[in-house]
């Protein structure tokens, strides 16, 4: 088992890093609060247990759904959201991800494509991945435009796939291989050497 650095990420506004004992609250609160992580996903009240569980989980089962880094925005250390990423299949090589910007008055400021930029740069470099994948809801439209931001294509859909407000939805399932990424145009996210970190 390798143990990822503490900050494993860092880009021109935000950086990620492991979630750190004492903002396990904040955390929790997160993770129980559906307008903040689930307006468009499966959502379960846990108790903190299980939130310790599955945050344990996370530093060392590939499969675990528990929260991996936190995003920190560079400029006043703030903490603004979370980011996962699970084994979604016992045969198939799939590795998908989740991100939440839990700071809802710093959505569409692009910290959540950059957060996600991290992740999968991360994501290709530590690990010997082909791909790497993420579904959302077909409604979620910040979720899939993000994506597709990122050079990640739509490969299909699942319909009436995922459960939630009492209903089934159908989700789009996306995927960027590790040659994609490579090659794709990096978009004004990427910190260029050198340069300084700008303002929220
Ligand atoms: C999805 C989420 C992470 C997006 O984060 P964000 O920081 O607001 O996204 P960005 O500012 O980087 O915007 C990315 C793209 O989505 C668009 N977008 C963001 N929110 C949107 C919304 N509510 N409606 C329509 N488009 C939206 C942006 O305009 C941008 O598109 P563009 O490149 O065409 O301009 C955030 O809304 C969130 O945390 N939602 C709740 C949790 C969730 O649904 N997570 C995804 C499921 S895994």
């Amino acid at each position: 088992m390798t143990r990822a650095p503490e900050a494993p990420a860092e880009g021109p506004r935000l950086r990620l890093r492991r979630p750190r004992p004492e903002e396990r609250d904040l955390l929790f609160d997160w993770y129980n609060d559906p307008e903040v992580v689930a307006p468009f996903d499966r959502f379960e009240l846990s108790t903190r247990e299980e939130f310790e569980a599955d945050l344990d989980a996370a530093l060392r089962d590939p499969r675990a759904l528990g929260p991996r880094y936190v995003i920190e925005r560079r400029s006043d250390a703030a903490p603004l959201g979370m980011v996962g990423h699970y084994r979604a299949h016992p045969v198939l090589t799939l590795t998908d991800i989740w991100y939440v910007l839990a700071a809802t008055e710093a959505r569409r400021k692009g910290y959540g494509t950059e957060a996600v930029e991290l992740l999968v740069d991360h994501l290709f470099r530590s690990e010997d991945l082909p791909r790497i994948g993420a579904s959302t809801d077909v409604d979620n439209t910040g979720s899939f435009r993000l994506l597709e931001r990122l050079g990640f294509r739509r490969e299909g859909e699942l319909r009436e796939a995922l459960f939630h407000h009492g209903r089934y939805h159908t989700v789009y399932l996306y995927g960027v291989t590790r040659s994609e990424w490579e090659l794709r145009d990096r978009g004004p996210t990427r910190m260029s050497p050198g340069s300084p970190p700008s303002d929220p």
